[in-house]
């Protein structure tokens, strides 16, 4: 899978050199390129935000410089590519979008900054043959400074259901919110030593019996969903 993210901060991006994502883009499983939107800014202060109009408060991005880097990226793309754009306004992000797009050859993020992006810009490349279409997506009720981190959330979510990046141990399969009928929470886990700080790791995992221990797996992972999150439950 490719993943192109634009951004007036690409550093804030560098954390995609790490960990999984990072593993998963050295094994050749993703191919993560990110692009500093002030590149195609065309003024001497590289400027790439205006005021809104019909007043208010703030700045909105302009659709020039946006727009000359979607179509550049769409340029060195073999398949039509997806737009994400991460807005508070947008779509709820979870996990079943996640599944969703970890199905996808190409995704292009486009982090906003400021009050947002001129909304043609997700206009424009919705009425685009040449692209798959727009997804405006909100990763959570609260609002950021800007897209880039939430572009991170999505993007690690994404790059763990891609076939290959989790080893069998870790499957993607008994996650939280996986289960088709299961409880939308994973209960408590536990690891060695079997008492620390007088807390002792409790009997039945230490059992060996694996009946009892999936039926008490399941009766924790319903409990905890119930207690904190009754929408799921
Ligand atoms: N940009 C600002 N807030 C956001 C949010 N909650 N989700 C996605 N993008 C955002």
């Amino acid at each position: 899978m490719r993943i192109d993210i634009v951004s007036i901060f690409p550093d804030y991006l560098a954390a995609l050199g790490l960990s999984l994502v990072g593993k998963a883009r050295d094994a050749g499983l993703l191919d993560v390129r990110v692009h500093d939107l002030r590149k195609y800014a065309t003024d001497k202060h590289r400027t790439v935000d205006d005021t809104p109009y019909g007043g208010g408060p703030g700045m909105v991005m302009m659709p020039e410089p946006w727009g000359a880097v979607l179509d550049d990226i769409r340029k060195t793309s073999t398949a039509a590519p997806l737009l994400i754009i991460p807005t508070p306004s947008g779509n709820r992000f979870d996990q079943p979008m996640a599944v969703e797009l970890s199905s996808a050859d190409h995704l292009v993020i486009a982090c906003g900054r400021y009050e947002g992006i001129d909304a043609r810009i997700a206009e424009h490349y919705a009425a685009r043959e040449d692209w798959a279409g727009v997804r405006e997506v909100s990763i959570g009720d609260y609002v950021l400074a800007g897209g880039e981190a939430a572009a991170l959330v999505m993007v690690e979510a994404v790059a763990r259901l891609i076939p290959g990046v989790l080893g069998n141990a870790e499957s993607a399969a008994d996650d939280s919110f996986s289960k088709v009928d299961g409880p939308a929470l994973e209960g408590p886990v536990f690891t060695k030593p079997p008492t620390w700080r007088d807390l002792d790791v409790p009997d039945v995992l230490l059992s060996g019996d694996h009946g009892r221990i999936a039926a008490w797996r399941k009766e924790q992972a319903q409990r905890r969903t119930h207690e904190r999150r009754p929408d799921l439950s």
